[in-house]
């Protein structure tokens, strides 16, 4: 990794040209207003909204989650309280060449010929070894609150996932995988600095998760946007303590094509700090998804071939905006491209 790579973001005045997007493409166009979904969880609906939202969206906002807002204040504190370390502080905690957690650039960077601006930090079990790195002396507080908000994050993705498939007419007898202990996750933490030229930056490029779901806490600067086709770009607004919910590709996948995963990206403006937590929520590693057969039948008949979690990211890793095509197993209908095969993918 160059230098260059490591910017401080924090304290430049211009945008480098190692920075700087082509703003003349389309894909910054005016945006589409077709607003998503904001699901109260206690809602006797609750199921049937969150099935249309998948359907329609693959993504949605969640408020009565159940997540303590103290919680979601404290994260937001230890990742802002990370970010505004010095860098050099910062790099005693960077990624391995090969590794996944750590402090870096974004994951999918390696495939844009421009840099994002952005920086954040994965965790991946124990935060332990890079906190220490961080805050020689005081990391405990920070690994509390990881420990906790995994938890509380665990919890909620279980509770998800059972409206999700519920609202398929899939009970988790049929798939006894998602309600058992060990499911694997991690968290994304990213800071996207006040840009000195916003119109020409780009702070997360566009991707899919390779999740089942991903649930994200935003501070309340907007920069998240969503993207439907014949709808274009819509901005999914931070409600106050509200939770954003996108469906990832292995949710596609087990879903057999019924529920969307979502392409999105994350902007950034000029004057505020921008703070988002990503929480990647997979199946067990030793467990295959596959279309789950309750949903397949002659005039359905199975879209992907089973693949496990790491196999999937390793297919990312690979086939990168292609990975949902290279586990396919039916050609796409006439005219039918995956919104992921012109894309860019997040190796979440
Ligand atoms: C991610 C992601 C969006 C955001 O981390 O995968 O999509 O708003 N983040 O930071
Ligand atoms: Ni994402």
């Amino acid at each position: 990794m160059t230098n260059q790579n490591y910017l401080d973001l924090n304290s430049m005045e211009e945008l480098p040209e190692s920075h700087a997007w082509d703003h003349e493409s389309p894909s910054y166009g005016p945006l589409g207003s077709d607003p998503v979904a904001v699901i109260n969880l206690n809602d006797p609906n609750a199921m049937k909204l969150v099935g249309h939202a998948c359907k329609t969206w693959g993504v949605f906002q969640v408020t009565n989650h159940g997540v303590p807002t103290n919680l979601l204040e404290e994260m937001e504190g230890a990742g802002r309280e990370l970010f505004a370390l010095p860098i050099q502080q910062k790099l005693q905690a960077a990624r391995a060449p090969n590794g996944v957690s750590g402090y870096g650039v974004a994951r999918i960077s390696s495939f844009f010929p421009k840099l994002m601006w952005s920086e954040g930090f994965t965790i991946l079990g124990s935060p332990y070894e890079h906190a220490r790195k961080l805050w020689p002396n005081r990391h405990s507080k920070f690994c509390d609150v990881i420990e906790e908000y995994n938890k509380e994050m665990n919890k909620l993705a279980q509770r998800l996932m059972l409206l999700m498939l519920g609202s398929l007419g899939v009970t988790m007898d049929d798939v006894k995988w998602a309600s058992l202990q060990g499911s694997s996750a991690a968290l994304q933490l990213n800071s996207y600095p006040a840009c000195p030229d916003p119109d020409r930056a780009m702070g997360l490029a566009a991707h899919t998760d390779s999740t089942l779901l991903t649930i994200l806490h935003q501070n309340n600067t907007s920069g998240l946007q969503a993207h439907k086709e014949g709808t274009g770009w819509v901005t999914v607004p931070p409600i106050h303590h509200a939770l954003v919910v996108n469906v990832g590709d292995l949710l596609h996948i087990l879903s057999n094509g019924l529920y969307t995963s979502v392409l999105h990206r994350a902007m950034v403006n000029r004057t505020q700090h921008r703070f988002s937590v990503a929480f990647l929520y997979g199946p067990p590693s030793n467990i295959q998804i596959s279309p789950l057969s309750k949903l397949t039948d002659k005039g359905h008949p199975p879209l992907y071939r089973p693949v496990t979690w790491s196999e999937y990211l390793g297919a990312k890793a690979k086939h990168f905006n292609k990975a949902l095509s290279s586990v396919r197993l039916c050609a796409p209908i006439n005219g039918f491209v995956d919104a992921t095969d012109h894309n860019s993918v997040q190796v979440g």
